[in-house]
């Protein structure tokens, strides 16, 4: 989900809707507003669907104010309905609040409110909180604030909130623990939001709210934060430094297609500065300052969600290859209720494009607990997951919108890669010869992604044979069996067809049962020390009457005489080819969805970062 809140001199209604349109990544289920009028009326508008029907819904409603909150949901408790949008309300309609997490104990404080009267119309958490802190404002005649913070403390779970009421219609609280919240200060006006997306445009001066604190957010007067324990706490203002142009789609018509052909930039911006101009060394400050504990490190463990996690498979065995030390790659889902073996002489790596994953955060908590050091993989600056870490590397590619990631999974596979380089170089198990070879093959990759997005025609033209079909098989060996993992997870997300990803030697035990004219399958198969293998799968395929794509190095001889079609990318040492052979993969799944009529960039029932568990 995502939050926005205005307060300023500026009608609130249209800054909160551009906010909530920059926020829609975050889940667009449902979307909300709440807007206080010059008569210190609280109006409250919410509709099921994108912000957009939100807009057409308050077309012919009062929508002037000067202060307001405003939310899109991902929907957690409760259907997606017009009841359970947010803002939830007070049941005497003068407080509203807009969240963003998860209630853990909502049940039992819902019995509570319940024999004290109160009534629920929505099936969710937030609406508790409300009525929660609407119990404590009324029962002791306390100031919002205070029943807000005497309300928080009753609550166990996540949360982002924001807060106002027609009673105090010249403040707006805030409060945070465990989802995001930036606060953007302006001259005589202030936003609000779960990132700095919303903000920009207006200020690059931000405060990220820290776990517990409240922030008092008043007209005309500077911000103020305490926390939960009503102490004053310390504002630290940051300048940001993205621009709104990254926010926007460049003439693309989808965010995915532009954020796919900025890769040749976004991995250019990756490995700036971080490999010597030789090619001899690989420079990463993270790896460089905790030298001892990486040489010393009996284990690393990487853990992440989705698509990040097929990052870390790759990652993985990039270090147990190059570095000598034993690698496992876990979800951080599964992790965190594993009871994991992990002490101080491990590492764990996390993953993560947004930094707020919930599962990922969960899963840095425990790792810590447990006394290993943690090293974070992030891409949003200052998010959550990089301020848990003891340290990492960002992969820098720039903020990435569509929902469906692709230009994070190949920052994230170009940083794993020059980590797992840094360290082989630190504890000696390259050669120097090996490392310039790989580090200088690394900085090619941009020039290579470009040579690579030059099938774009090819893959739209052959995207129509596939629009219409059911079921789709991924198959690749070694560093590509991730790859694959890849592709099927983009054409499912964004085009709703079942895919499958699936260790290409792997698939006589059993996905060979599938295979007939109606089953296409993928083979990401470049030049490398199992081509020969690859070759007889896709023979496996062909004698069955499958259709075979083939994603093979420039030059092969081999498998274009088999295959039904093929793209050629350039050549690279094996472990580099995942990067450039899911370029391939992105654009066949963008036009598939296309050409079916998806909404790619917000597909359905998902969202980009999900910080609930
Ligand atoms: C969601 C997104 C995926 C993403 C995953 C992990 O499920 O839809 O695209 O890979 O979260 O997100 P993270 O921000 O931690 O990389």
């Amino acid at each position: 989900c995502g939050i926005v809140g205005y307060i300023g001199v500026q009608q609130a209604f249209p800054i909160l809707t551009k906010g909530l349109h920059r926020l829609e990544y975050r889940g667009y289920d449902s979307a909300g507003v709440a807007l206080i009028n010059t008569e210190n009326r609280l109006n409250i508008y919410k509709s099921h669907g994108k912000v957009s029907e939100l807009e057409r819904f308050c077309e012919s409603k009062d929508i002037s104010g000067t202060i307001g909150i405003a939310h899109t949901r991902w929907a957690t408790h409760g259907e997606p309905n017009d009841t359970n949008a947010h803002p939830h309300f007070s049941t005497d309609r003068r407080i509203a609040i807009v969240h963003n997490g998860t209630i853990e104990n909502y049940t039992v404080l819902k019995q509570v409110l319940e024999q004290h009267g109160c009534v629920f119309d929505s099936d969710t958490d937030t609406e508790v909180v409300v009525k929660l802190i609407e119990y404590v404002y009324r029962s002791t005649g306390c100031s919002l604030l205070n029943a807000v913070r005497e309300a928080l403390e009753q609550v166990v779970g996540a949360y982002a909130i924001a807060v106002i009421s027609a009673d105090a219609p010249d403040t707006i609280i805030a409060a945070r623990k465990s989802s995001p919240l930036v606060i953007g200060i302006a001259d005589g006006e202030t936003f609000l939001a779960s990132d700095a997306s919303p903000i920009i445009e207006h200020t690059n001066q931000v405060v990220y709210l820290r776990d517990n604190e409240i922030a008092i957010i008043k007209r005309g007067e500077p911000l103020q934060v305490i926390t939960n324990k009503n102490e004053p706490s310390t504002i630290d203002i940051q300048t940001l430094r993205m621009s709104v142009s990254q926010l926007e789609k460049g003439g693309y018509p989808h965010f995915m297609l532009k954020e796919i052909f900025e890769q040749p930039n976004t991995l250019f911006d990756c490995i700036r500065g971080r490999i010597s101009a030789d090619g001899t060394k690989v420079q990463l400050s993270g790896i460089e300052d905790n030298a001892s504990r990486f040489i010393n490190a009996k284990r690393i463990v990487l853990v992440a969600c989705g698509t990040s996690w097929h990052a870390g498979l790759i990652g993985g065995r990039l270090i147990e290859e190059l570095a000598r030390i034993p690698a496992r790659v876990e979800y951080a889902s599964e992790f965190r209720y594993a009871n994991p073996v992990i002490s101080s002489d491990d590492i764990v790596i996390a993953i993560s494009q947004s930094g707020e994953t919930a599962d990922t955060l969960a899963a840095i908590k425990l790792a810590k607990e447990r006394g290993a050091f943690v090293y974070g993989v992030c891409n949003v600056v200052g998010s959550s997951i990089a301020r848990a870490t003891d340290t990492g590397t960002y992969i820098h590619v720039g903020p990435e919108i569509g929902v469906a990631s692709t230009k994070a999974f190949t920052g994230q596979v170009t940083v794993l890669t020059m980590m797992a380089l840094a360290i082989a170089q630190l504890k000696g198990t390259i050669s120097p010869d090996a490392l310039r070879s790989t580090a200088q093959s690394i900085c090619k990759i941009p020039s290579q992604i470009k040579q690579t997005l030059k099938l774009n025609d090819k893959i739209e033209q052959l995207s129509r044979t596939y629009t219409y079909v059911h079921n789709f098989l991924y198959l690749g060996r070694g560093y590509n069996y991730p790859t694959a993992l890849e592709g099927a997870l983009k054409l499912k997300e964004i085009s709703y067809i079942h895919a499958e990803g699936y260790p290409a030697a792997e698939m006589k035990h059993g996905p060979i049962a599938l295979i007939d004219k109606e089953l296409p399958t993928v083979f990401i198969a470049p030049k490398d020390e199992l081509h020969e293998k690859v070759v007889s799968n896709i023979q496996q395929v062909k004698a069955r009457g499958g259709s075979v794509i083939a994603i093979v190095t420039a030059g092969d001889e081999i498998i274009p005489s088999m295959a039904d079609h093929v793209l050629e990318i350039p050549s690279s040492p094996e472990c580099l080819s995942p990067i450039i052979a899911s370029i391939p993969l992105q654009l066949l799944a963008y036009h598939i969805a296309v050409m079916k009529g998806c909404d790619v960039d917000m597909p359905r029932n998902l969202a980009k970062s999900v910080t609930v568990e």
